[in-house]
């Protein structure tokens, strides 16, 4: 399916209100994906109001949120592992408790470099560059186990 950024944006609005946590998403794709911009809107969708531009120095920030009108959902964590080494270095930014969160909508941008960490059930946005315009991306989605549904794709821009 191939999306405009208004397009991926609404999209990633929509997961933020209505995925149930505890979920994860795998963000893939080269630089200037759009990876990003998906981690930014499934953040605003869910409520978040803070929200920094990106984790790329930093590798991962955590997002509460708090007294979200439909209630009891608490954080988003989006981390970016393109500057991960190894995966030896995940203990040190507390991986463990990032995919044992029961509450969290976690979005992470290079999820390959997580290698064998990465959760057994999750999802993974793959973004490619589409042919036909610069400003299309052509966005694929696949499930790994049994993670909970992520609402509306393909999504068309409200
Ligand atoms: N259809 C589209 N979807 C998403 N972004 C688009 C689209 N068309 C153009 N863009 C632009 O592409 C850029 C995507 O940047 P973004 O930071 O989200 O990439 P990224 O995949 O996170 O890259 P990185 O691996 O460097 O973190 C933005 O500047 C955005 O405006
Ligand atoms: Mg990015």
């Amino acid at each position: 399916m191939r999306l405009t950024e208004a397009e991926l944006a609404a999209w990633g609005r929509r997961i933020g209100r209505e995925v149930r946590p505890p979920v994860f998403i795998g963000l893939r794709g080269p630089l200037g994906a759009g990876k990003s911009v998906l981690a930014r809107a499934v953040a605003e969708g869910a409520g978040v109001c803070d929200y920094l531009p990106s984790p790329t120095f930093n590798l991962l920030f955590r997002y509460e949120i708090g007294g979200y009108e439909s209630g009891g959902r608490g954080a988003v964590i989006h981390a970016d592992l393109y500057r991960l080494r190894s995966p030896k270095e995940l203990d040190g930014i507390g991986w463990n408790d990032v995919v044992g969160d029961e509450e969290a909508i976690v979005l992470v941008e290079w999820p390959e470099r997580a290698g064998a960490h990465l959760p057994g059930e999750r999802w993974e946005v793959h973004l490619r560059y589409a042919q036909g315009g610069a400003d299309l991306r052509e966005a694929e989605i696949k499930s790994f186990g049994d993670p909970p549904p992520l609402p509306g794709f393909p999504a068309r821009a409200r």
